[in-house]
């Protein structure tokens, strides 16, 4: 099902690129990060273009649920601990930075997407961790305080309250953003050489190239894939749920980590969320959805959808050069559950280096703080796995998946391999090879979206074996 900001915002469609072209920076991504690196550097006098595999804002940006805050759950007393007090308020200040910049940029274009300055908590039953959570946040200028009182429909012995923070919708205010920008649907990236990218529709020369299209998906270099995982989370809106103040979210990872917002008279309950290629059993939406019966007796669904976001071990995004030896590349990705103000923050700080300026908190977002190459193996592991990706038919007997039920996919051994079948509602089988043909790792089924998941890297493919997001960049092989 479509998230609320898709069902209630068209964005205009744009042409292919029609042919090869030059550029002084080429940006690979049109979601919220890609338009708004695009645009800051577009104000700043540079010729861009965008390409897009799909259409504007059809990857993840329409999925968040769209909270603009320097809030990242209980993240600054760690960071403190973990990277220093310095990088703490690097990571501190760009965030809060961001959230100006987006109150600035929506004032200054009069840009109507329902903008609203709120709250952001952070709920928890532990007091001295909020408080000193509260402390370490409010110690690096942020507008922090501790509270002992909540909104939340269940007990919480408190929660870390960030004021002059805000929530939107993210598809009005792409809208209006990708209007002046050159943007290419419908244009996925094949390769990148040196200063070209190249596409199925022709070639683009660029002085500098961009990659913010969520997971990078060239492998070497950068080796991306062996410091990120992808994880999933769900969404529901609901209608009669009752207003409810702020943005929340809860201290404690896991099972019973809620996050809530209202849009005009919905509200939003997310939750569920785990790595992907790890939900075989499902249930998701429903544990959501018995929350809501609980808390909210009167409350309607009204949508649902869910949403996918790149870990780095660290929870600090990669910002910045892509890798050493490819010194005009640029990425922005990881930004965990924090998307809307992780691409403001990459769009403020790849402008300034793009542009040879330093940047006041473009340290603690380096990308080169992992070397991802002196992991032993990786790279011979990925090409072995690699070379095992042949293309092969698959008949599947039909009592081999006389277990599967209909509506459901599974796996079933073919030759003493294994093979991913979809069985749909008229008992028609759709076998796939679930090697993922990104490094090879075995695919899940995912009941929940009827979604064949990559638990390596978190590529996602239909159950009829198409790609629906990477690293990987093809479809299964169908048999
Ligand atoms: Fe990397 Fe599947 S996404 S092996």
């Amino acid at each position: 099902m479509e998230s609320i900001w898709s069902q209630s915002c068209e964005i205009e469609q744009r042409a292919p690129l029609p042919g090869s072209r030059k550029t002084e920076v080429a940006v690979i991504g049109a979601g919220m990060a890609g338009l708004l690196i695009a645009s800051a550097l577009q104000e700043a006098g540079h010729s861009v273009l965008v390409l897009e595999a799909g259409r504007i804002a059809s990857g993840q940006t329409r999925n968040t649920t769209a909270k603009i805050t320097s809030q990242h759950g209980l993240i600054y007393d760690k960071l403190i601990g973990t990277v220093g007090a310095d990088k703490a308020k690097q990571y501190a200040l760009a965030n809060q930075g961001a959230v100006e910049q987006y109150r600035q940029i929506i004032g200054r274009q009069n840009i109507h997407c329902d903008l609203e300055e709120t709250w952001a908590y952070v709920y928890g039953n532990d007091l001295s961790v909020l408080r000193r959570e509260a402390e370490a946040a409010a110690g690096l200028g942020l507008p922090a305080s501790l509270v002992e009182e909540t909104a939340l429909p269940f007990p919480a012995a408190g929660a870390v309250r960030f004021e002059h923070q805000a929530q939107f919708h993210p598809l009005k205010f792409l809208r209006a953003l990708a209007e002046p920008l050159t943007i290419f649907e419908q244009t996925p990236v094949r390769k990148v050489e040196d200063h070209t990218v190249v596409t199925g529709r022709g070639r683009v020369e660029a002085e500098k190239i961009v990659f913010a299209c969520h997971y990078p998906f060239v492998n070497v270099p950068g080796l991306y894939f062996a410091r990120m995982h992808q994880e999933r989370s769900y969404v529901v809106a609901l209608r009669n749920a009752g207003p409810m103040e702020g943005m929340w979210i809860g201290a404690e990872q896991g099972e019973n980590n809620w996050s809530f917002r209202s849009y005009h008279d919905l509200l939003l309950l997310g939750g569920g969320g785990h790595r992907t290629g790890e939900n075989s059993k499902g249930g998701q939406y429903e544990r959501l959805r018995k929350q809501a019966r609980s808390w909210f007796p009167s409350s309607q669904e009204v949508a649902h959808w869910s949403a996918q976001d790149c870990i780095t071990p660290d929870n600090i995004p990669y910002i910045g050069q892509y890798c050493p030896t490819k010194p005009d590349w640029y990425v922005a990705t990881g930004f965990h559950k924090w998307g809307m103000t992780s691409s403001m923050v990459s769009a403020l700080i790849l402008r300034d280096l793009i542009e040879g300026r330093d940047n006041p908190w473009a340290e603690v977002f380096d990308p080169g703080r992992f070397d991802a190459s002196t992991i032993p193996g990786i790279v011979s592991e990925g090409a072995h796995a690699v070379k095992g990706l042949v293309k092969r038919a698959f008949q599947i007997p039909a009592e081999q998946a006389a277990g599967i039920p209909a509506g459901h996919g599974g796996i079933v051994s073919l030759k003493g391999e294994k093979v991913g079948v979809y069985k749909d509602e008229t008992g028609t089988l759709y076998p796939v090879d679930i090697k993922c043909p990104h490094l090879g790792c075995q695919l899940e089924w995912n009941p929940e979206e009827r979604s064949w998941d990559c638990p390596c890297h978190g590529s996602r493919f239909d159950r009829f074996g198409n790609l629906i997001s990477g690293p990987a960049q093809e479809g299964l092989n169908h048999g």
